[in-house]
């Protein structure tokens, strides 16, 4: 069957092996990943901590997919030099986050890569309407941020629906994020999402790359 659009799959390495992260992205791209997604937590906007800009710039060489970066913290604008810095070529900062959002989007943009606007899942997409013009990217949060394996929250299509019509023609994409597995992405592809990031459902399964395929589906 012809695919007639692409839906780019971007697995997040918060479910990866953390001891051989460089081998976990190789495998990535082999696999058929587009992107690779870091999650960098701070401990204080989700309580987990992660890794930060020094471990995304040492795997930097690793491979030359765009690493998509999402800032889970609570001062985004404290980090988006270091984060470019450190290889990123996208870097999404929440709506939620104590920084001027428009301010770090400018940042980004600045430092001459593309910016991105996270959502949480209580946040409603009438808080995106005046950032659309300045944007890059949403990410809609299907789960609460903080962990992997949660169960995705069906609000997100209707989320993913209301974000399209509202971005119509300009180039924003639409990535989602939690609680990604065949069954919701496809739910995600038909609402409109172009980004479907995965973590579990990517490093639980056998075959990287037949899980990476059965998320593109095949439409
Ligand atoms: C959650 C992170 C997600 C997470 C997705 O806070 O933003 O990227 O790793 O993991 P799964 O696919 O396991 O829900
Ligand atoms: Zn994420």
């Amino acid at each position: 069957m012809k695919k007639t659009k692409t839906t780019l799959i971007a697995p997040s390495l918060l479910s990866a092996d953390f001891s051989k992260l460089g081998q976990e992205i190789k495998a990535l791209e082999k696999a058929g990943a587009d992107l690779i997604h870091w999650d960098v937590m701070d401990g204080h906007f989700v309580p987990n901590l992660t890794f930060g800009p020094p471990v995304i710039a040492a795997n930097r060489n690793q491979t030359k997919l765009p690493f998509d970066v999402h800032l889970m913290v609570d001062r985004p604008d404290k980090l988006i030099d270091k984060t470019a810095e450190s290889g990123a070529d996208m870097i999404t900062v929440h709506m939620e986050s104590s920084s001027r959002v428009a301010d770090c989007v400018s940042r980004i943009h600045a430092l001459g890569k593309k910016a991105g606007i996270s959502l949480k899942p209580h946040t409603s997409v009438s808080e995106i309407i005046p950032f659309i013009p300045e944007i890059d990217l949403v990410l809609v949060m299907s789960v609460e941020p903080g962990k992997g394996g949660q169960t995705f929250q069906a609000q997100a299509l209707e989320k993913i629906v209301a974000l399209k019509e509202l971005i119509g023609r300009k180039k924003v994409q639409i990535s989602v994020d939690g609680g990604i597995n065949p069954e919701t992405a496809e739910a995600c592809r038909f609402a409109g999402a172009n980004i479907l990031v995965a973590g579990t459902s990517i490093f639980k399964a056998k075959s990287y790359a037949k899980a990476i395929e059965a998320l593109k589906g095949s439409k």
